[in-house]
């Protein structure tokens, strides 16, 4: 791992399996209320980090991308997790009308693919995590947007 602050660092992740298991750490040291962003292009691994995410806190069943809609809900044991996939936001309004802002009450944590299609219209990301191509596996660059994000990063490096 390649460590410019410990707010700020990228990974090297070889396969779809160290993709799934770094999103499993990062969920785990999550709480309620938190906002991730999700960079990529197109196949950087988005949602195969979600899917590490949320299996991470039990979720067992099938991820994919939402098709018909902007947002797939999750319910875990104690709490809701929203993957949003934007790409196919024409309008950020639509958003709005999607009720979007109810989803960033505190009580539950959004992970957002294409983020950059509504910009100006989502709140300040708390984490925010760029995939890029790398040899076989992917890149993972990771930086805190918030204090609570910070809160969440720092406890990625045990000591
Ligand atoms: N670290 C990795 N190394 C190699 N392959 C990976 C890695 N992470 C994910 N992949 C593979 O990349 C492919 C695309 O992954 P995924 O669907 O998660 O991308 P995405 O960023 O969500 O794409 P889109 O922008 O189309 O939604 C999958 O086949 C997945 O197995
Ligand atoms: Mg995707």
């Amino acid at each position: 791992m390649s460590v410019i602050n410990k707010e700020n660092f990228t990974a090297y992740l070889p396969d779809e399996e160290a993709q799934l298991q770094f999103a499993g750490k990062l969920a785990k040291v999550c709480f309620p209320g938190m906002l991730v962003f999700l960079f990529g292009d197109l196949g950087a691994g988005k949602t195969t980090f979600v899917r590490g995410f949320l299996r991470a806190l039990g979720f067992d069943g099938i991820v994919k991308s939402p098709t018909y809609t902007l947002v797939e809900p999750y319910q875990l044991k104690d709490m809701m997790v929203y993957h949003f996939d934007l790409y196919r936001l024409a309008d950020p309004e639509e958003l709005e009308y999607a009720g979007g802002r109810d989803y960033f009450d505190g009580s539950s944590i959004s992970l957002i693919e294409w983020p950059q299609q509504a910009e100006g219209y989502l709140p300040k990301p708390d984490i925010i995590i760029n995939l890029s191509y790398a040899e076989a596996g992917r890149n993972l660059q990771l930086s805190a947007g918030t204090e609570a994000g910070k809160k969440v990063v720092l406890q990625l490096f045990p000591d």
